[in-house]
């Protein structure tokens, strides 16, 4: 059975730039951006071009230089924006306009001071003034994740008759469980008609830690892009990880579903992102963390030396990775220990390796961490 493509929309330098205290300039941006189209992201969101000069600037030349990925703008559902982010996007080979109002019964009441009625009438009207720009329309329904599914089909039904080409259904604030997001995805697929004319996308963010789960589940449910930024950025907790889904689907060749990313390059463009964004990656994070295939306990050590497959899921190699790290440590075995002084070139028999190991987790204990230039000296302070 052949698999079905999932898109790619990146959204790093717009939902992902809008982190506290990170700012990317527009040469930033380009770097990001040249990059993200070598990655095969099938949409970049460039930014939101009526929120500030230096936005419009940075989406218009990233217009400019992008070759073959579409070029998308946020706006809200308001004439001007949409005006503004058509002018941003001229150059673009391929550009989509990414429009869309709050559907909840929060957002209609506090912020909009109104009712669904007027709602749908924005949105369509927003919608059928953007597709006079440019063809590709994306419409999105702000807090999805807590609109009545019934609500959220009306609206959807009423934005593809006025042109709409991907439907996004964001959990703004992180809220759905994934088996209840997954349910609203095949809702609006079985519910909405003329919903075989536009691609429904996933925008999860991750204030209770599902998004990636969350846009799996979409995607499961027959979604076909899914939202994301490199290495999870984005507002509070963050939006779902690029690398995370693309792994999963990577990983879950059973889903029948992938994408179009060369996977190869998933860390360097961590690194590039953390770099310029001035934001470190979490140790721990999935896929890019520098823990990610660093393996301390003696258990998890002898496993991975006797076959990396006993405790990792994924060949490092195919993240960009060059490889697995074993770390001495306190808590690392013989095994281990006989493994790294190996490689420096010390063949160690079973009695010398005894002695050595006790004077190693005296040394580890006090140092913490061990490293391959420690190794020599401990040798000779074990008399071997
Ligand atoms: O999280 C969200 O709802 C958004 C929209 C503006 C697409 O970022
Ligand atoms: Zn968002």
């Amino acid at each position: 059975m052949s698999k079905e493509t999932v898109h790619i929309f990146d959204t790093t330098l717009r939902d992902g730039e809008q982190v506290p205290g990170c700012k990317l300039n527009t040469e930033n941006k380009l770097i990001i951006a040249e990059q993200l189209e070598n990655l095969g992201v099938n949409i970049i969101e460039a930014g939101f071009p009526i929120s500030s000069p230096g936005d419009f600037k940075s989406v218009t030349e990233i217009s400019k230089i992008i070759k073959n990925t579409t070029v998308c703008a946020l706006s809200r559902a308001v004439e001007k924006d949409i005006d503004i982010a058509a002018e941003a996007l001229k150059y673009a080979k391929k550009p989509r306009i990414h429009t869309g109002i709050g559907t909840s019964p929060m957002h209609i009441k506090f912020k909009f001071n109104s009712d669904k009625q007027k709602i749908i009438e924005r949105a369509v009207k927003a919608v059928s003034y953007a597709k006079k720009k440019v063809e590709d329309v994306e419409f999105y329904a702000e807090d999805a994740g807590r609109t009545e599914n019934k609500f959220l089909a009306e609206i959807c039904e009423k934005v593809i008759k006025a042109g709409a080409t991907v439907l996004n259904i964001p959990d703004t604030t992180g809220y759905c469980l994934p088996e209840q997001y997954g349910k609203k995805i095949k809702y609006l697929k079985e519910n909405v008609s003329g919903i075989d004319k536009a691609i429904l996308s996933c925008h999860c963010h991750n204030d209770l830690g599902l998004a990636t789960a969350n846009s799996i589940a979409g995607a499961i449910n027959g979604a076909r892009q899914i939202e994301c930024t490199i290495n999870g950025i984005g507002e509070r907790a963050g939006n779902t990880s690029l690398e995370e889904v693309v792994m999963v689907m990577r990983q879950h060749q059973n889903l029948n579903i992938d994408t179009s990313i060369n996977s190869n390059l998933l860390f360097s463009l961590s690194n590039l992102v953390s770099e310029n964004m001035g934001m470190p990656v979490q140790p721990n994070k999935a896929i890019v963390g520098a823990n990610a295939f660093a393996h301390s306990s003696g258990i998890h050590q002898d496993g991975v030396i006797k076959n990396r497959e006993t405790y990792e899921i994924i060949d490092p190699n195919d993240v960009g990775v060059t490889e697995s790290a074993i770390v001495l440590t306190a808590r690392s075995g013989r095994a281990a220990l006989a493994y790294k002084a190996k490689k420096i070139g010390y063949n160690l028999d079973k009695k010398q390796l005894d002695k050595v190991y006790q004077t190693f987790l005296d040394f580890a204990d006090i140092n913490k961490n061990v490293n391959d230039n420690d190794i020599p000296n401990i040798i000779e302070l074990s008399e071997i």
